[in-house]
């Protein structure tokens, strides 16, 4: 079963409100009507507004990059869901390796973000991966494992299709050393394998399950064209817009062969 691929950028920590602005302008420019890959940019919060009007008419998706499980309350410096879903978020990634290991967010927390995104309708984006030394200890699959299911444990099946995985080993991230394909298929293939446990072999079916780290225009076909891999999250080459139209086309081109 081929399933829609997705192309989502996740800008992190990076652009003004102007910048991406800007980026909007530049990237919109070459998509035109384009909708045959499923386009998501995740800016900071305090670009949601901009690009939430200026992405409005076209076929680019908005998604935010956390959010509290809590819809309102004395929880200084966290933003609700209720807040996303005036600005138009499609999406929210949740439990990013970078919440979870610079900011000590846990797989439980991150199980309560998951409940509260589907409670408000935002399709949540939820990345799991193991760190260098995880992998060295062969305890990739314990630590996938463990973060996939604290983190769908109170999953409503009826929106259960909607969920997006990303793989992501931390590792990968922001160095340089993407995963090779093999080894990123066989990660989602044993994801797959405990969501098939959990909710049944033909809703996992339509469940998308991406890559992230370090991919580039140059290496994302290699990625999407493997039948299990059904897109991208992608920081640094998100942030050109000439760069992610690029991997856009790329897993457009992909879609094609697969
Ligand atoms: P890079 O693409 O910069 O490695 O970042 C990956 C990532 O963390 C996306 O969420």
């Amino acid at each position: 079963m081929v399933r829609t691929l997705i192309a989502a950028g996740n800008w992190k920590m990076y652009k003004t409100v102007q910048e991406a602005s800007a980026y909007a302008e530049a990237f919109l420019s070459r998509v035109g009507n384009f909708q045959e890959v499923e386009m998501i940019i995740c800016p900071p919060f305090t670009a949601l507004p901009a690009l939430s009007q200026s992405l409005s008419h076209s076929p680019v998706k908005l998604g935010a990059q956390n959010m509290h499980w809590e819809v309102k309350g004395a929880f200084t410096g966290e933003i609700a869901p209720s807040m996303l879903k005036e600005l138009r978020c499609q999406y929210v990634i949740l439990g990013h390796s970078e919440r979870r290991h610079i900011f000590r967010e846990t797989s439980e927390e991150v199980g309560k973000k998951v409940q509260s995104a589907f409670a408000w309708d935002l399709c949540p984006i939820l990345c799991v991966g193991e760190t260098l030394e995880e992998r060295e200890n062969g305890a990739t699959n314990q630590i996938v494992e463990e973060q996939l299911l604290k983190g769908i444990e109170s999953l409503p099946p009826e929106k259960a299709h909607t969920l997006v995985i990303a793989y992501e080993p931390v590792w990968a991230i922001g160095t340089g050393k993407a995963a090779t394909p093999h080894d990123a298929e066989e990660v989602i293939a044993f994801i797959r394998q405990k969501l098939g446990e959990k909710l049944g072999q033909e809703m996992v079916e339509k469940i998308r399950i991406l890559y992230g780290g370090s991919v580039t225009p140059e290496n994302v076909f290699d990625f999407v064209v493997r039948p299990s891999i059904d897109g991208t999250l992608v920081g640094g080459a998100s942030l050109d817009p000439e760069k992610f139209w690029k991997i856009v086309q790329e897993t457009y081109r992909a879609l094609q062969v697969k």
